[in-house]
């Protein structure tokens, strides 16, 4: 996608002086004492406003966190935590600034971080007098906010219609290029796991996918919809009966394109749903009907793993079982295994999935994890992220 680039304005020596806006995902998982629990998205913030400060720009970054109450001050909807940890990060103070729509005092060389921007009455909305007023904050807009792309925001988009220049930001450009490299111009074959509890949650990704990939492996409570639909017992299972037709529309998507949704041949059950729960491997074919499915078995596993080591590329959103729990967790890190040893390019997304790579240490091993959850979703399902299409707009006019 053709978007102005912060480093070309940079090298083009545009930022120097000038007062830039950074609008960056931030908002990250606390606990209830406000301890931020899980710190990538600030992590992956600092480059940009690492090179914005050493090109000389009056930096302000801003983020949401949370879903507040516009206009209506929250303690625990403070960015105080991120600009504590962002300070660390950087090695410098990063002054938090309260009320900042109507002017934000800034010199070159220096950095402030704005306060939520969804407290600003608007925001949610699109407001087109608050996004007026935003972009007259900054003469550079860069949005570097992936996680947050598939909104329309008066600080995602709107902004970036009226700012005098509006351009993405280096986490937001990288994201688009590996989006692109695996589902654009992919080397093939192309593997796609969607795994999940629910088959009504994913329904639109699966049939996006089933499009345009070689293999779509299923795992989780949306494997076992298709189980269903191919006919085997899944006894209490999480399932969605009513959707057999579209998951049988789907495996039939696929066959109409020679390929095909792998139905697991064993899986791991068990009677109750519990860290203590006692598990068993058994056939796809002989789940009894007081059991429950958490997890496949190890031939499935070894099927898929050997799927992965002949892809050319793969994306991964989701885990095959319960893996939460090590009695039902070896689907989930067997595939993460094939993953990290395979030669394919690997992009991964989604709350649990980063959870899986975490736990099983393989962040290396991936070429490319995304940061946004429902932004990465969105780009799985074809759809044209609005914050990406007003970029590639300014762009182009
Ligand atoms: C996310 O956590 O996925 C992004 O920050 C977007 O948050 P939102 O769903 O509240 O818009």
């Amino acid at each position: 996608m053709n978007v102005l680039r912060f480093s070309d304005l940079i090298d083009q020596g545009r930022v120097q002086g000038r007062r830039v806006f950074i609008r960056a995902d931030l908002n990250v998982p606390q606990d209830d004492a406000g301890r931020i629990t899980e710190d990538t998205r600030i992590r992956a913030s600092v480059p940009c406003i690492e090179m914005a400060l050493a090109a000389g720009a009056a930096v302000m970054v801003t983020s949401h966190l949370g879903r507040p109450t516009e206009g209506e001050f929250k303690p625990e909807d403070s960015l105080a935590p991120v600009a504590a940890r962002l300070a660390e990060l950087l090695g410098r103070p990063v002054p938090l600034v309260a009320n900042w729509v109507d002017g934000v005092d800034v010199q070159p060389g220096q950095l402030v971080l704005l306060e939520n921007c969804r407290l600003n009455k608007g925001e949610k909305k699109n407001d087109e007098a608050l996004a007026r007023q935003l972009a007259a904050l900054c003469d550079v807009f860069v949005h570097d906010a992936f996680g947050t792309a598939h909104r329309a925001e008066a600080s995602t988009y709107g902004i970036a219609q009226f700012a005098k220049i509006a351009c993405a930001g280096p986490l937001l450009a990288a994201e688009i290029d590996a989006l692109t490299r695996a589902l654009d111009e992919p080397r093939r074959p192309l593997v796609a796991i969607v795994a999940g509890s629910k088959v009504s949650t994913k329904l639109s990704i699966l049939e996006a996918l089933a499009g345009k990939v070689d293999q779509l492996i299923v795992g989780g409570g949306i494997a076992n919809t298709f189980l269903l639909a191919a006919g085997l017992p899944i006894g209490k299972s999480l399932a969605e009966p009513d959707l057999l037709g579209e998951a049988r529309a789907i495996i039939g998507m696929m066959a109409a394109r020679g390929s095909a949704v792998p139905i697991p041949s064993d899986v791991v059950v068990a009677s109750e749903f519990s860290a203590t729960a006692e598990a068993r491997t058994v056939d796809a074919d002989a789940v009894q009907p007081h059991e429950m499915i958490l997890d496949i078995g190890p031939r499935t596993a070894a099927a898929l793993a050997a799927i992965i080591a002949r892809a050319g590329t793969v994306v991964w959103n989701g885990p095959m079982g319960v893996f939460e729990y090590d009695q039902f967790s070896g689907g989930t890190r067997a595939l993460a295994a094939a993953i990290a040893e395979s030669s394919a390019f690997s992009i991964a997304g989604g709350g649990d999935t980063l959870a899986a790579i975490a736990k099983y240490g393989i962040e290396r091993d991936i070429d490319y994890i995304s940061t946004g959850g429902g932004a990465f979703l969105e780009m799985l399902e074809g759809k044209q992220l609005p914050a990406l299409a007003i970029l590639h707009q300014r762009a182009a006019g």
